[in-house]
């Protein structure tokens, strides 16, 4: 019988768990638990850290897990280097449902940083209107640039913040440009901190930069091992299919 843990906290998580629900295989969803109020999800939900590597094998062998599949964020790359190893260690199949980087068009005024230490390197310099576009989880690195004022857009209201002067936005998204542009207008933004997430959730604040001709110092992915990757939900259908699954269909 499959038993399948997919690693979530993603809008491509949220539409395989639709996928499978659909399809009556045994699922369960997991969460990290960073935000208040998660989304329901149509499969069993569990949420919090495993313990590393060892605590996920462990989690695997005790539930029978038979296939993981990593829809995580691409720069949640603990979580998908401990799926590596707990896989490896647990001789379970192991599939990555990832998105395509975000690349620059003509347009585009992009200046490419390999990590957030690089961001908050190359915002040295006089001060400016900066949103930073990075979730809730970096900020205190960015205090080490003080002088900016900064935008943050945060999914859930924020305990005290390391900036002396910020604009927040609590908002969820998926966001579109309409939107973006004005929030960028009204914030009289002059520069947008972007991880290289990829997909279209978060896209729309490159869009309205490129309109609006507002520079983007855009942080590089993490690098991961090896693993199978895919791109799409029905292709982690058609992978389940091979590893032995029974998808009825
Ligand atoms: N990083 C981002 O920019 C970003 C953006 C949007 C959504 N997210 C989502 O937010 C969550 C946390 O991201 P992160 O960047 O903080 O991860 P991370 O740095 O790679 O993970 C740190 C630790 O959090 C726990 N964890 C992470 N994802 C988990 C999951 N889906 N289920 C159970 N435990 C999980 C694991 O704890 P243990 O070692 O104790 O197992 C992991 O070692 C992920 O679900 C990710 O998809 C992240």
């Amino acid at each position: 019988m499959p038993n399948l843990l997919i690693l979530g906290g993603t809008t491509e998580a949220n539409a395989l768990a639709r996928a499978v629900a659909d399809l009556g295989v045994a699922a369960t969803y997991s969460y990290a638990g960073r935000v208040d109020n998660p989304r329901p999800q149509p499969l069993p939900t569990r949420v919090g850290g495993f313990g590393g590597a060892e605590g996920l094998a462990r989690h695997v062998r005790d539930t029978g897990v038979t296939h993981v599949i990593d829809a995580t964020h691409p720069f949640a790359a603990q979580m998908s280097r401990n799926a590596i190893a707990a896989c490896q260690q647990t001789q379970t199949p192991l599939a990555a449902l990832t998105r395509a980087e975000w690349t620059a068009a003509p347009a585009d005024r992009w200046q490419h940083v390999p990590d957030i230490a690089g961001a908050v390197a190359a915002l040295a310099g006089p001060p400016r209107r900066v949103f930073l576009a990075v979730g809730r989880m970096h900020l205190e690195e960015f205090a080490a640039q003080p002088q900016h004022h900064y935008l943050l857009r945060l999914v859930d209201e924020p305990g005290p913040l390391p900036f002396a002067d910020c604009d927040v936005v609590v908002s969820r998204g998926p966001f579109t440009v309409e939107e973006d542009t004005a929030l960028m207008r009204r914030h009289r933004t002059e520069l947008v901190v972007s991880k290289n997430a990829g997909g279209t959730g978060a896209r729309a604040k490159l869009d309205a930069a490129r309109a609006l001709g507002i520079p983007v110092l855009m942080i590089d992915r993490p690098r991961l091992p090896r693993r199978v990757e895919l791109t799409s939900v029905p292709r982690v259908l058609d992978w389940l299919a091979h590893s032995g699954v029974d998808l009825g269909v």
